[in-house]
Parts: C-alpha cells; structure tokens; sequence
C-alpha cells in the first residue's frame, strides 16, 4: 500500500478510482441483464474496481489507499487506512476461480460447490449456524462470509490456516466437507471438455492442470471479492449525509471506550486481525468449541476465534462461529451482558480485557444495530454463472428450478 501511494501521484489515484467507481456502476447494469456466453474463453477484463496492469495484472483501487495508516485519527478514525491486501492475479486466473467456485464437480459427489456454503446472495455465507457438507453431514462451525478475504492474514474462525491458496485445499479434501481427494478432483476436471482449454488460458506458462492451479485461481478468485463502498465508507471519505443521524450515535456507541467495539473490530476493515476469547455461548446441545488453543496450542487462548470483519454483517446471520445468535441485536446484548455471563459455571476462560460491562441501554443497542447494518455493500458482486463447464447444476440453476429466489437473510435483523 504504501509502495503503491509513493509511486502513484495523488491526483491519479483520486481519477483512477472515480473511473473505476463509475465503470463498475455500468457494468453492473448491463450485466444484470445479459444472458452469459458458453463458458469456452475467460474474461481479459478486470473485476470492477481493479485496473489492468500493463503485465496482464489485476491491481485494486480504492480511496483508502490516500490515507496513510492510523495517523493521529485513532482507532475507529474515518480516514485510516486498510491493511496490506493480495492483488496482481490476472484476469484470466479470477475468471477461472469464478467457474470453479460455483462448480459442483469439484466434490466427490459432484453435489456440492463451494458457492453451496458460501452463496453470493447471502454475504458469501449460508444462512446457517453449522453448515452442511457432502451427503448432508452437519459441520460444527458456520460459514464466513468470503467479502473483503484479500485483505485478512488467517483463515478459518481459529486462524489455522495463513493463505487463501492453503486454505482452500481444506473443504476440498475435508470427508465432511466436499470431500474428495487430489487425484480423482484432478482427473474429473480433466475429464470435462473445457477445463484444459480454459486453465491453459490462465496458465499459459504451465504444462498441466495440477492442483496448485486451482488453489491460485480460488484465491485469485476470492481476492476480488471487494466490499468498500458502503454507506459508511461514503460517510468515512467525508460525504456526511451517507448516514443519518441515528447511524451517527451508533457509530460513536461502536467506537466509544465503553462499547469499545472499534478496538476489535477496527475500521475500515472492522477487525483487528487478531483472536479474542469474549465467552459466547455454543449452541445447546454443543461442548465448548476450544477455537485458537488447538492452532496455537495455548491454553490462554481456549475458547478464542479470531475477530470477524462485519462487512455485510447484515447478510450473514446467524452469528458467532457456532451461530448462536439469529439477530445484530441478540449479538449486541451479549456484549452488553457483562463479562462472562454466558460462560457456563466452572469453566475457565481468560476473557479478552476488552469485554467489558458498557452496560448499555434498549436505545443505544438499537444505536448499534443501526450502525452495523450501515456496512452493507454488494455493488461489486461477481456475475453468478448460469452453466459451469461440468454442465452440473450450479447454486442459481437450482434456484431457477425450484423459482424459490433467495430471501435476503438482512429481513431477519
Ligand atoms: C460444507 C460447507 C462448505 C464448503 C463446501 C466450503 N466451505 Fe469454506 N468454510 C465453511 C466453514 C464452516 C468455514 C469455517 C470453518 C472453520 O473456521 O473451522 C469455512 C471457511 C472458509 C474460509 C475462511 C474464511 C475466513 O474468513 O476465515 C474461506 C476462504 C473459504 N471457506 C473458502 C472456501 C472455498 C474456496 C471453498 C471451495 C473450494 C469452500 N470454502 C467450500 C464451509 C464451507
Ligand atoms: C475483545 C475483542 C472484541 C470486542 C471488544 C468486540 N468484539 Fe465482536 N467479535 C469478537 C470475536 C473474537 C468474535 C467471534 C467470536 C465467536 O465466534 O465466538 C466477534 C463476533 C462479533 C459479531 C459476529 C460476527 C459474525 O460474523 O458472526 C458481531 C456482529 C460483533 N462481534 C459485533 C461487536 C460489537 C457490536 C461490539 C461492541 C459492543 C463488539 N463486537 C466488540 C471480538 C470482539
């Protein structure tokens, strides 16, 4: 970022990404309508928001990247920068990703893609508290959302993993998950007509389809996920009308050190990237999730997962990593609930000092929620391919057949 800031004049910035606001703008117009072409050649065209480097790569523009890091505006300050990000994946190698990601084929069954867990029409998630894999077994965590992973450092609720390429061998490979295995995924790609063609147009320096081709176009993929156009952002880059005023006192409820949301969820990404044991519940019938002890094998860390983004956060109830709480509104009464009530009796665990008792009021919950659902941004939502490669049903054939289009999950809060 801060390479990009010194090489690039200022003005340039500032006309490349109001080019590239209103260029996205258009395209999601005219995509909307348009019926996709057979899927024989990849796109040559960036994502919105990502401008083509003369070496065929795709590099993000934003208005944060004016803002050096936290300044003197502290922590929940407006104009602050985002963390460093993965960019530079050519256009080919997203457009790649984009098939692969809705394709079923990558399953052993050949019945569930990773858009089944993580459906763009509901913030990349599911709907679900635990999510359900291959042969409907029912996983033990919920699905994040998948907006914005190009700037996180750790996957996964207990940061098990460092990378999107690592992390997406993961579900793949999981027997609960999708369950398959290295060379069958290997050899049913290749079986199916187009994928050869369309990986040597991604990979054009390369001889085989192999699997870290499609761990780089996943990530490719997932990186262009951006979400930074949200009322609140307009508000941060200093158009004060983009929230109300009860917006307003949320945004100051969050970023108060009483509250002291801000302090992990830390704009502009709305977290810190660190892990936190604040004590939510599991579901009922459920033992303690232990979380970051295993991946760090710290018992200090029992019970710690690492602190969410609440971009979309609106789209991607139910909450938490074990998806106990259906509402924003249920999740800020937990907060407000005093430190440690919802942790069973007996049970030891060192709560981050950040949890505290605001104690806050029916109003100034409603203050939060107001807020929180200000971080609602989609404008840049990749096209959903109608047919994939495989010819197997993808998430929107499905819900084309059962004309049962999605209900926005937003309703519930
Ligand atoms: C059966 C449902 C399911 C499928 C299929 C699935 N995922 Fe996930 N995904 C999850 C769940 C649940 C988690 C959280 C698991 C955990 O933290 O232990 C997760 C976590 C992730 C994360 C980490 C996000 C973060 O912020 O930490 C990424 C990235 C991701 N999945 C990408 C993918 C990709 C790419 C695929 C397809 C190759 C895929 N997923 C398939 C359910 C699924
Ligand atoms: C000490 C750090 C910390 C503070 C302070 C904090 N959070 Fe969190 N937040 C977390 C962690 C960690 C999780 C995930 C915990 C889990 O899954 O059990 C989380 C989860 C959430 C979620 C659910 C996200 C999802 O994707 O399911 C919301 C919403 C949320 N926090 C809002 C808030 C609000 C509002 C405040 C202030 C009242 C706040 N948080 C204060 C660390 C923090």
């Amino acid at each position: 970022m801060a390479f990009l800031l010194s090489t690039l004049p200022r003005q340039n910035l500032i006309k490349q990404v109001y080019r590239l606001l209103l260029l996205s703008a258009l395209g999601f117009c005219s995509t909307a309508s348009s019926v996709e072409p057979a899927t024989t050649t990849l796109s040559s065209d960036c994502p919105a928001s990502f401008l083509l480097s003369d070496n065929n790569q795709c590099l993000l523009r934003n208005l944060y990247q004016l803002y050096n890091s936290l300044g003197d505006h502290g922590i929940g300050g407006l104009k602050t920068a985002l963390p460093a990000h993965r960019d530079g994946f050519s256009p080919e190698q997203i457009d790649l990703g984009r098939l692969l990601f809705f394709d079923p084929v990558l399953s052993a069954d050949q019945s569930v893609s990773c858009a089944s867990c993580h459906n763009p029409s509901q913030g990349f998630s599911d709907g679900l508290g635990r999510s359900v894999g291959i042969h409907g077994q029912l996983g033990s965590r919920s699905a994040p959302s998948l907006w914005n992973s190009a700037f996180l450092k750790d996957f996964f609720w207990d940061a098990r993993s460092q990378s999107l390429e690592e992390q997406a061998l993961s579900p793949l490979f999981s027997p609960q998950e999708m369950g398959n295995n290295p060379s069958q995924l290997l050899s049913s790609l290749r079986a199916v007509e187009a994928y050869p063609k369309l990986f040597k147009q991604a990979f054009p320096d390369t001889k085989d389809l192999s699997l870290d081709q499609i761990a780089t176009a996943l990530a490719a993929f997932q990186s262009s996920l951006i979400s930074l156009n949200s009322r609140y952002d307009q508000y941060a880059h200093g158009y004060g009308e983009a929230l109300n005023a009860q917006e307003i006192e949320g945004l100051n409820i969050f970023r108060s050190f009483v509250a002291r949301c801000s302090q992990c969820h830390m704009p502009p990404l709305f977290t810190n990237q660190q892990i936190a044991v604040i004590g939510s519940p599991e579901p009922e019938d459920m033992p303690r999730d232990i979380g970051a002890e295993k991946t760090f094998d710290s018992v200090k860390l029992k019970g710690g997962f690492k602190v969410p983004s609440l971009r979309n956060i609106a789209e991607t109830a139910p909450y938490m990593h074990s998806g106990r709480f259906q509402t924003l509104r249920e999740v800020a009464e937990f907060y407000s609930g005093g430190r440690g009530h919802a942790v069973p009796e007996g049970e030891d665990l060192l709560l981050h000092w950040h949890i505290s008792e605001p104690d806050l009021n029916a109003d100034e919950l409603d203050r939060l929620v107001d807020f929180m659902r200000t971080l609602s941004d989609s404008s840049m939502l990749p096209t959903v391919p109608h047919t994939v490669p495989s010819g197997l049903t993808t998430i929107s054939g499905k819900a084309a057949r059962d004309n049962n289009s999605q209900k926005s999950s937003s309703e519930k809060t």
